[in-house]
């Protein structure tokens, strides 16, 4: 049913070492997000047993995706579950992934999302907390850079909360940073991979295109449309939708991706590298203690939190804005779980 090319991508997509018996939970499975991201999901031989809650519509998804006829299938279960059965959900959980709440309209920015998404988050990582306090969570609800710490304060407060197995997931900013820098120069995006740090909104969103081999060529006006494209990728497409969200298919390919680097670290793969937004000490000392960096991946979670590196003067601007913004966020999601 696949052609080579078909076959070619879904390997960029998904690299496999020998699998492991591996639980990955969706929590918000029915929405824009969980519902591809679960097929994709169902798609990664890593993953070997599918939970799919959402307080809307979880079960019906689950039985669409179990008719997928991945190499998988033989030992494969896929389960849904209707709101009041979170607990059964979580139950076993080694992955948690967490796109459950509202998306953006246009004129909105991330921020206005929290005080719908911050209750949500935190009654999902209570139940984590309760059920399967030594799963990796990968959190997407917006906004990032609150939702984390929130999640992050609410596994404190149970008693369990280990910073290496707490993720939020910036991975749309680099598939669209290498996505946008292969058109700028006329590459292919598997030759131009660009290290993201920071948060996940606007101006915290910071490419390091100057140590990217072909990012370091782009200059002057390209250079600034570059950023900012990177930096808005996501107000192009809540336009575009108009009314109807926002990233839903680019962000689940980008979490079933980011899920898959997860399990390959769980697994025992060496050399897994990419960013996610972690508890950090690069920038404690400025007030920031949660960053988004290029992070090892391991057995058990975070392995290691690679630095930043050197900076060209326009990326030294660039964390001149970032660093004030992402303290602010984080300070709001750490009031709201106190
Ligand atoms: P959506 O409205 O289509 O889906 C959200 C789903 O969450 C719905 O099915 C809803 O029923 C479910 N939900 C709500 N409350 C819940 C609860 N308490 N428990 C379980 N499920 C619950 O929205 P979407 O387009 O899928 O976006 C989801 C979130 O992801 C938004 O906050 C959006 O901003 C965010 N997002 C993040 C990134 C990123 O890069 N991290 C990218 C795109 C979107
Ligand atoms: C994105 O970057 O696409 C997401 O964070 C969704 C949004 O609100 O833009």
């Amino acid at each position: 049913m696949f052609s080579r090319s078909a076959l070619r991508t879904s390997s960029r997509l998904f690299s496999t070492s020998a699998p492991r018996q591996t639980k990955v939970a969706v929590l918000g499975a029915g929405g824009g997000i969980g519902q591809p991201l679960s097929l994709l999901l169902k798609s990664d031989p890593l993953v070997t047993s599918l939970s799919l809650y959402d307080i809307r519509g979880a079960p019906g998804v689950a039985a669409d995706v179990s008719h997928v006829d991945t190499a998988s299938e033989a030992r494969y279960l896929v389960n849904g579950y209707a709101a009041d059965h979170l607990d059964d959900a979580l139950s076993g959980a080694k992955v948690v992934v967490i796109p459950a709440g509202v998306p953006r309209k246009p004129g909105m920015t991330r921020d206005d999302l929290f005080n719908t998404n911050a209750s949500i988050v935190r009654d999902l990582a209570s139940a984590v907390a309760r059920v399967a306090p030594d799963a990796c969570i990968l959190v997407i609800s917006n906004p990032v850079n609150s939702t984390v710490p929130i999640v992050a304060a609410t596994l404190e407060k149970a008693g369990v909360f280990d910073p290496k197995r707490l993720f939020g997931v910036t991975t749309l900013d680099v598939v669209r940073a290498a996505r946008f820098l292969a058109g700028v120069s006329g590459a292919t995006p598997n030759d131009t991979p660009v290290t993201v740090v920071g948060g996940h909104s606007g101006a915290t969103i910071v490419p390091l295109l100057s140590q990217s081999s072909y990012g370091k060529g782009v200059t002057g006006e390209a250079y600034a449309a570059l950023v900012n494209r990177i930096q808005f990728g996501g107000d192009e497409v809540v336009k575009a939708k108009d009314g109807a969200g926002s990233a839903t298919l680019s962000m689940a390919y980008a979490g079933a991706k980011f899920a898959n680097a997860v399990l390959r670290g769980l697994n025992g793969e060496k050399g897994v590298v990419t960013p996610t937004f972690v508890k950090s000490p690069l920038f404690e000392d400025k007030g920031v203690d949660f960053f988004s960096s290029n992070v090892e991946l391991g057995p058990n979670g975070v392995e290691k939190i690679h630095p930043i590196g050197q900076l060209s003067a326009e990326e030294e601007k660039l964390m001149e804005a970032c660093i004030p913004e992402l303290k602010k966020n984080i300070e709001k999601g750490k009031a709201f779980a106190a």
